[in-house]
């Protein structure tokens, strides 16, 4: 059994290990490079290794002599990272940040074929030989040369610049690239945690360790779970949480900057209510789910293209779960760029990824299919410390990555928890048509009546709603509720059909204004609340967070 001494096992937020000073931001530092050789994986050189895309998207001149003119934005391709540079990485207080790994060559394509089958467990039940262990895998990560890819920081750091502005779009130097907002999220996340599990396994040496997942979907894991609370210091452990929250006190899965707690037995019936909303009601389609296609040449600040899942009740964990200093300093788990240097971390990612199977496996869902999702690819360094190529198409399939989820109960695909309408078709108050109102800035509620569209011809008649041009500072913390032909927001809880649910932003890089919409599935709500005949119904917006512009808000038929 591992022991610890009590030293080091913290590493204080403020010490880095990249010592330099912040540049400006133009002049930002550009950081040594990852570089492709001309090495397949079996090691031979042979540019006849690459496929036709790598070559179109220009990559050709990185691997090897190949001088392709090529323009990478004449075809449709995904979105891809420049890795011929990392640049600083910009934090929410407006400073910079080098997040950068360590320079790399000869990176490698890889493509995994486990031959056997690991079982992720929940962090509220895992035993002490377990608690052992983890602890042992991340205080080792952490005492590594600083400069070894697979140290703890440097691990945190790949998140930081993937999400906080570290590459460009590759083909696109003007454009950031990154994986949150987009379907880039599950994917990107779930090979970011495949390397990290590999990682702890070779350094406790034991290719059956599996990460936990922290399974606030379900009421036994909905606190933060006690092996990462030890007050003895343990490599588990971060202060940079919000000491309101730690055990007892339960998850809020729609938490909001400043809401007050609830009665623990209530929290749990609203978070129910919010993962069948979430899971169920508003992700119908693969781009609910997943979020929005993200090619060549998109700018992911006008995407609008963050899946359900990302925002709620992913986001809610991350900011209920970091301190509250105020609404631009959430470090760690409430910041992207210092999330992933709590180790809950990858705990909450693990029930993210989870998430994904469970809307595959037992809602029905089904990935992409589209090429620009499934070649989309990303570079890890692996447990040996070497960097490598992977692909969106080769994450799919759990049995070739070598884990699965133990099969815990999932409480909330009961339909008892489906929220139910809180006071049902009433005559809707008066309030103002959109146009009368839009734009506006949001720092106080805000309730218009909206005319639903008018069906003609053939498609689908699903409607949705559309909250349009929502802009904000993305270093900002965002959110707002959306209710729908609710006359008393205050009385309004997840558990009622009215709430729509909410849009929010995480504080992440990218020093720019953002300019994106929210959509809401309705169709189903309007005949649960007795309102499908009405021409018209009232949207209530209520802030929660730095105001947000807001541009307009209409109905219309899903496309
Ligand atoms: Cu990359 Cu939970 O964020």
């Amino acid at each position: 059994m591992a022991s610890f001494s009590a030293v080091a096992y913290y590493i204080p937020y403020s010490s880095s290990f990249f010592p330099n000073k912040p540049p400006k931001f133009n002049n930002r530092r550009r950081n040594p490079v990852f570089k492709f050789t001309c090495k397949a994986k079996n090691g031979e050189t042979s540019p006849g290794k690459l496929d036709r895309r790598d070559v179109l998207l220009g990559l050709g001149g990185l691997y090897c002599t190949t001088s392709l003119s090529a323009n990478p934005m004449a075809l449709a391709d995904p979105a891809l990272p420049d890795f011929k540079d990392c640049i600083d990485a910009t934090q929410p207080n407006k400073t910079f940040i080098n997040c950068c790994p360590p320079a790399a060559s000869g990176i490698m394509d890889y493509v995994p074929s486990a031959t056997t089958v690991n079982t992720r467990i929940p962090a509220q039940s895992v035993g002490s030989d377990y608690y052992n262990k983890y602890m042992e895998a991340i205080q080792t990560m952490k005492n590594l040369s600083p400069s070894d890819p697979r140290n703890f920081r440097q691990q945190a750091n790949v998140h930081c610049a993937y999400c906080d502005g570290g590459y460009n779009q590759l083909g696109s130097p003007k454009l950031f690239y990154e994986v949150h907002n987009s379907w880039l999220f599950f994917p990107w996340h779930r090979w970011y945690l495949y390397f990290f599990e590999k990682i702890c396994q070779k350094l406790i040496n034991d290719d059956t360790f599996t990460l936990p997942f922290w399974n606030w979907d379900a009421s036994q894991g909905m606190q933060i779970p006690y092996i990462y609370t030890s007050s003895v210091i343990s490599p588990l452990y971060n202060c940079f949480r919000n000491p309101d929250h730690l055990p007892p006190s339960v998850i809020d899965l729609d938490w909001s900057y400043g809401d007050k707690p609830e009665d623990p037995s209530t929290q749990i019936k609203w978070n129910l209510s919010t993962m069948y909303t979430q899971m169920i009601t508003q992700s119908k389609t693969q781009t609910d789910f997943f979020g929005k296609a993200y090619r060549a040449g998109d700018d992911i600040t006008t995407l609008d293209g963050a899946g359900q899942i990302e925002q709620t009740p992913h986001n809610n964990v991350h900011s209920w779960t970091g301190t509250a200093f105020d609404q631009s300093n959430l470090i760690d788990m409430g910041a992207l760029y210092s999330a992933a240097r709590d180790p809950i971390f990858y705990a909450h990612h693990a029930n993210v990824d989870r998430m994904w199977t469970i809307w595959l496996n037992k809602l029905g869902g089904s990935n992409f299919t589209d090429p620009d999702w499934l070649n989309a690819y990303f570079i890890f360094y692996n447990e040996e410390a070497n960097p490598v190529r992977v692909r969106v198409k080769d994450c799919l399939d759990l049995t070739n990555l070598g884990y699965q989820y133990e099969d815990v109960p999932i409480p909330w695909l009961d339909v008892s928890v489906k929220p139910k309408p809180r006071a049902k078709a009433k005559t809707l108050p008066s309030a103002p048509d959109p146009a009368h109102v839009f734009p506006t800035t949001l720092d106080k509620p805000v309730s218009v009546i909206v005319k639903r569209p008018k069906k003609s011809g053939t498609g689908s008649s699903e409607e949705i709603l559309v909250i349009e041009g929502i802009e904000y500072d993305k270093r900002n913390y965002v959110k707002f509720n959306v209710y729908i032909n609710e006359d008393d927001v205050n009385a309004c809880r997840p558990d009622n059909t009215e709430y729509l649910g909410s849009f929010s932003n995480l504080p992440h890089g990218h020093r720019m204004t953002v300019k994106t919409n929210k959509k809401f599935r309705i169709s189903q709500v309007l005949e649960e609340l007795g309102a499908r005949d009405y021409d018209k119904v009232l949207v209530t917006l209520i802030p929660k967070s730095n105001p947000v512009k807001i541009n307009g808000i209409k109905i219309e038929f899903d496309s």
